[in-house]
């Protein structure tokens, strides 16, 4: 079996529990290999450390599966981790119809990821390893959950076209169903698996599910980068009077529109279909001011090198968004760029609250991703979702 020679640091992160070898700490390798073949990995001195997958083409080269070197690496293994991963998600940490039930490299499952939403499985694949086991996947995730009828196949985004893997969205196994209606906290949600990343941001649970407790009757909320009306319905249902979601995809403001009418609050819900800047400029203009305002964008750093572009950005939103806020308000400012940590994440949101004449108090401790997605103490790339709730008052 062909073999990559790993230098001392890659090697360290190995024996902490890190599943996942960059192509930076790849000193050399020996013999031939295809993209997704398995191959060993050995320190410089010789010493074993595991198998896995190979993309010499990807940033990641190495997506270890297993550190000894006789377990077939067959549909059984994979199974056996598709089990535990759903077993811990219901037994410790309760959920039941709608979590994700394969987080990648955090679930011994690098390149894969699993969200159930009830009867259907959304998978995700970017992995040119991982692909070759696709079907097995399926029918193993059918067999360790029977209530699973569909597993549709969500391989689209960068992460795929990084590894060289064609997009594709089909139903992969079971009956052709791409929607259903999953129960969070008091608000109702459709899923449909053709919208954005695997239909739905299962990460955002119980920060959305938090929310709640804030808003008051009579309360005016914004809800900038809404998807499907996460945060908005949320505060809807809880009681605001008055609820504005915004967001650039028509198609996702079709679904929170429904949402909406799902949960019985269209009265109070107002939709812009817009950039999330030139709009918030424009509630500027009007002198608009709301009791609580959410901002949760897309990633706006995709790679270490564009972090000061992308603080910049978020800078910007979360400068606009305070001064959005009423005197004695909310902001619940979220980033998921893996490559800003919350120090840098902070620092960005005191720097907007000098600008805007805001001083900010944290309502909550630090929040991040639901613990489906859970965080892998030796791998920094499994925790990215930063939260913050912040009591937002003029500066005197
Ligand atoms: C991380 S998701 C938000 C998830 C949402 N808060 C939820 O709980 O489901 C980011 C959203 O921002 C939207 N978006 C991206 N760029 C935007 C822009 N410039 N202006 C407004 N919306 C944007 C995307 O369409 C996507 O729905």
């Amino acid at each position: 079996m062909a073999r990559v020679i790993v230098d001392a640091q890659a090697a360290r992160a190995i024996g902490k529990g890190a599943m996942i070898v960059f192509k930076k700490g790849v000193v050399r390798t020996e013999g031939d290999f295809e993209p997704g073949d398995i191959v060993e990995v050995y320190t410089r001195g010789g010493k074993f450390l595991g198998r896995g997958f190979v993309n010499p083409n990807s940033n990641i080269m190495v997506r270890l599966l297993i550190k000894d070197r006789d377990t077939p690496i067959t549909k059984e293994l994979f199974r056996e981790r598709i089990r535990k991963a759903n077993e811990y998600r219901k037994k410790v940490l309760g959920y039941d119809k709608a979590y994700r039930m394969v987080y990648g490299e955090a679930d011994y499952l690098p390149g894969l990821i699993v969200d159930r939403f009830n009867e259907i499985a959304s998978l995700q694949i970017s992995s040119i390893g991982m692909e070759k086991f696709k079907l097995d996947l399926a029918e193993a995730i059918m067999e360790v959950e029977p209530e699973i009828e569909t597993v549709f196949e969500k391989n689209t985004g960068r992460s795929r076209r990084r590894e060289g893997l064609p997009e594709i969205e089909r139903v992969l196994l079971g009956k052709e169903k791409y929607r259903t209606v999953i129960e969070e906290g008091k608000a109702k949600f459709i899923v449909d698996m053709r919208g954005q990343k695997t239909g739905f941001f299962l990460d955002q649970r119980e920060n959305r599910i938090a929310l709640e407790k804030y808003v008051k009757p009579g309360m005016r909320v914004l809800d900038v980068f809404t998807y499907t009306g996460g945060f908005a319905i949320h505060a809807a249902v809880a009681g605001a009077e008055e609820v504005v979601a915004v967001d650039k995809s028509p198609q996702a403001i079709e679904t929170a529109k429904e949402n909406a009418r799902l949960n019985g609050v269209e009265d109070k819900m107002k939709f812009i279909v817009g950039s999330a800047f030139p709009v918030m400029e424009e509630m500027l203009r009007r002198g608009e001011k709301f009791d609580i305002v959410i901002l949760d964008p897309p990633a706006f750093v995709q790679h270490e090198k564009d972090l000061q572009r992308g603080l910049r950005a978020y800078f910007n939103v979360n400068y606009a968004g305070l001064k959005l806020v009423k005197e004695g308000g909310i902001l619940v400012t979220c980033s998921c760029s893996q490559h800003v940590d919350m120090q840098a994440f902070k620092d960005m949101v005191i720097a907007a609250g000098a600008k805007a004449g805001k001083f900010l108090r944290m309502l909550e401790p630090y929040r991040t991703q639901a613990p489906d997605h859970p965080i892998l103490m030796a791998s920094k790339d499994t925790e990215y979702l930063k939260c913050l709730f912040l009591y937002v008052e003029d500066m005197h």
